[in-house]
């Protein structure tokens, strides 16, 4: 497990846990609505860097594993894409999607459901793209998720991440691809690579990574943060798009 990450993810879960309630944010130059319960307004850098970053052009259908606010579902279908789904375990992500696509005007591409991983879906459905910003902190196996919004940071064992590689693989056309958004400061990038692997894909590469340094200071109290700086007392922090090669 990444000891930055947990750090950085419980601290965030706990700061989100008291400060959610319904908002308004702006992104990629549009407002969004986040009902309370779900997470994006504070936490959307790497929302608009993936949605902006994937390739929507030809695709016909898109998969949209946890939604969230529903941004990359809605870009999508901006972008042309005229099938999206949507999915998220969190009932309130899912509603906060289904608003979003009403008020940018592309409800009629974009249809949101609830699901556990791809529950929802039918057993047959194939995607040509599919993508997951996902919960990349990894947990304890036995570390149970006590709210909705423990599944927007959390993993315990990247059990989730093992049964959506492993499911997303069958789901892709033969021409599709797959996407996940991910942070190599934060995640367990040995423990993906094993997921990836196992799921019979090639490995991942690098689509997109914006990366910025901050001290450890501004990043919170905790010793974790010092013990991570580099030689110049920085801590090095990434957003990366992988795509996951056949
Ligand atoms: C890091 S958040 C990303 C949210 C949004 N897509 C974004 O980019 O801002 C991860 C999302 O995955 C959802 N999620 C976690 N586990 C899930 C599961 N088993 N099935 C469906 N969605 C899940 C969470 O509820 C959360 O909305």
């Amino acid at each position: 497990m990444n000891r930055l990450g947990l750090t950085m993810g419980q601290e965030a879960y706990e700061h989100a846990l008291r400060t959610n309630d319904t908002q308004e944010f702006d992104l990629l130059d549009k407002k969004w609505i986040q009902l309370s319960g779900v997470l994006g307004g504070d936490y959307n850098y790497a929302t608009g860097l993936f949605a902006s970053s994937l390739p929507y052009d030809g695709v016909q259908s898109m998969l949209e594993m946890g939604c969230g606010c529903g941004v990359a579902s809605v870009v999508a279908a901006l972008a042309g894409v005229p099938r999206v789904t949507a999915l998220d375990i969190n009932p309130a992500a899912v509603r906060t999607t289904q608003l979003n696509a009403e008020r940018h005007g592309v409800a009629d591409r974009v249809t949101a459901l609830v699901s556990d991983l791809f529950s929802a879906v039918d057993e047959d459905a194939t995607y040509d793209l599919i993508f997951w910003n996902s919960p990349f902190i990894q947990v304890p196996p036995d570390r149970t998720l006590d709210s909705d919004l423990a599944y927007h940071f959390f993993d315990p064992g990247y059990a989730m991440h093992e049964r959506f590689c492993r499911e997303a693989r069958r789901r892709l056309t033969p021409a599709g691809r797959l996407f996940l958004g991910f942070s190599f400061a934060m995640g367990s990038s040995d423990r993906l690579r094993q997921v990836v692997s196992e799921a019979g894909f090639g490995g991942v590469r690098v689509h997109v990574q914006e990366s910025f340094s901050v001290t450890p200071e501004e990043l919170g109290s905790s010793p974790v943060y010092g013990e991570h700086a580099d030689d110049d007392a920085r801590v090095r922090i990434d957003f990366t798009l992988l795509e996951l090669t056949r």
